[in-house]
């Protein structure tokens, strides 16, 4: 230790090397229970890699920027992070994996508040650092056990629904703001009698002065409640109860359950104790529970800076969510196929393996909390719908915005097109056959008996989304997307 550190020892004053101060440990073996993480850490031009590594570790724990007596008072090798491995990014140069090991005592139980107050708290801002991401978390067991996990999962969700062997269908309404509320429930009504099982409020619509949210819910559960007494099937609308403080979530949320809806939403933009408390309210009034994931994109894009959608899906998870955005691949918005597959998977798996293709830098134990239903949305439509199937599997809801409104016959004749497509793409595989290969003339087919589908098909067939991933996993070096 002297020798990392100019010949001093641990307690001398001043300022001392992070690793010296017992910050890097190349040597400490993980225990079961630590929490562990992986950052990709660009250093400052000149600044060692294990050096950063090691204030990184350091500056999410205990440390501060000179040694300090106090540290004796306390069991300090205990609650020090220790980073413990330091692997160059594949094909990045400068840009290193720095493996954190930290012990369980370090946080709160049940609380990803106070997690991420100690694992992204003050350590992004540390001047050293370049740029910082947390690339992957393993939650131990016996963290995973203090947290009450998705208000009631995906098993449940199908249980309330009645509907199962298939993914679920939705669509936001749109436009996104600006319709009065007897309009906006004439949407719901049309998208969930055609033949969607959820119709849902977008991120941004809260209660603004053209639709106040007591009217608007009273519109769309009207629509929700026609659309079932016409179809027999049971339907929801995710009425979004992102308000500016807890009183009013409350109230929003017991509203809507007085008007017998099965589902409410939030925004990630409430923030993490306003999510678990939401959950913990969900579960105790059986209602699922949707997270649109608003503004997470200014943190888990780059692959330098941030925070890892996966990490995030993690956290959601624990937080008790029952649905979360999670990308398409095929869509309009960012998600390269290995890194959605490793979101999915976290999501809806009970042990995830660890996967660095897929970007799963731990195994992961979720000690049956129950799965998340991942929802993918954003630019896709009744063309893709083979490929959804293929890439998604039936634990899913299919969310189809403009591909449900923009329909040139109308918004019922949008939702039948989806639901056409994905029945006559489900019974083609559980027929056995391959959906990539056979996929479009499955979907041709079905349009002959189905003229919305065959409308949709001509409208939007040829409509993809084509964009190199800016955030794809670099643990290996042959992902190329
Ligand atoms: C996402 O976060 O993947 C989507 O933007 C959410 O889509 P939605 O607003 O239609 O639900
Ligand atoms: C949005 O843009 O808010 C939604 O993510 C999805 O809507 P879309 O299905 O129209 O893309
Ligand atoms: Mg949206």
């Amino acid at each position: 230790m002297a020798d990392q550190n100019g010949g001093r020892g641990r307690w001398d004053p001043g300022v001392q090397s992070y690793a010296s101060m017992g910050y890097y440990a190349p040597d400490y073996q993980s225990k079961d229970t630590d929490v562990l993480a992986v950052f990709r850490v660009t250093p400052q031009q000149g600044v060692d890699p294990v050096e950063a590594s090691a204030a990184v570790a350091g500056e999410s724990s205990t440390a501060t920027w000179t040694v300090v007596w106090t540290d004796r008072l306390t069991a300090h090798d205990l609650y020090q992070g220790k980073c413990y491995r330091v692997d160059e990014v594949p094909g990045r140069p400068g840009e290193y994996f720095a493996y954190v090991a930290y012990d369980l005592d370090l946080f709160e139980e049940g609380s990803i508040t106070n997690l991420t107050s100690s694992v992204i708290g003050n350590v992004f801002g540390f001047k050293p650092l370049k740029a910082l991401r947390l690339e992957d978390m393993r939650i131990p067991v016996a963290y995973v056990k203090t947290f009450q996990g998705p208000a009631h999962g995906i098993v449940m969700e199908r249980e309330y629904l009645n509907k199962y062997g298939r993914p679920f269908l939705g669509a936001t309404v749109k436009p996104k703001l600006g319709l009065s509320a007897r309009n906006y429930g004439r949407v719901v009504y049309e998208a969930c009698k055609g033949g969607l099982d959820f119709t849902k409020d977008d991120e941004n619509i809260n209660s603004q002065p053209f639709m106040r949210w007591r009217d608007r819910y009273l519109f769309a559960m009207e629509g929700v409640n026609r659309a079932i007494a016409d179809t027999g099937e049971l339907k929801g609308y995710y009425l979004n109860v992102t308000a500016a403080d807890m009183e009013d979530m409350y109230e929003r949320a017991e509203f809507a359950k007085s008007l017998g809806s099965v589902i409410i939403m939030m925004d990630l933009t409430v923030g993490y104790t306003a999510m678990q408390s939401m959950a913990k309210w969900a579960r105790r009034n059986g209602m699922l529970l949707h997270l649109h994931r608003a503004g997470h994109s200014t943190y888990t894009r780059q692959k330098t800076h941030g925070v890892s959608f996966r990490v995030l899906a993690k956290w959601c998870r624990l937080i008790g969510v029952d649905h979360v955005h999670a990308g398409t691949v095929i869509g309009k918005l960012e998600g390269g196929p290995y890194t959605v597959k490793g979101f999915y998977d976290t999501l809806r798996d009970n042990h995830i393996p660890m996967n660095p293709r897929n970007g799963i830098f731990f195994d992961q134990d979720w000690a049956s909390l129950p799965g998340v239903l991942p929802v993918a949305s954003g630019g896709i439509h009744a063309g893709q719908m083979h490929q959804l199937l293929d890439l998604f599997a039936d634990d899913v809801c299919l969310q189809f915005g403009g591909g449900t409104i923009g329909h040139p016959m109308g918004i019922a004749a949008g939702a039948e097109a989806n639901r056409v497509a994905l029945e006559a793409v489900v019974k083609a595989r559980n027929e056995g056959r391959d959906l990539l290969k056979e996929g479009p003339d499955v979907l041709r087919r079905a349009a002959e008996l189905c003229r919305p589908l065959e409308v949709a098909l001509k409208v939007w067939g040829d409509v993809t989304f084509e964009y190199t991933s800016t955030d794809a996993p670099d643990a290996v070096p042959t992902v190329t997307r």
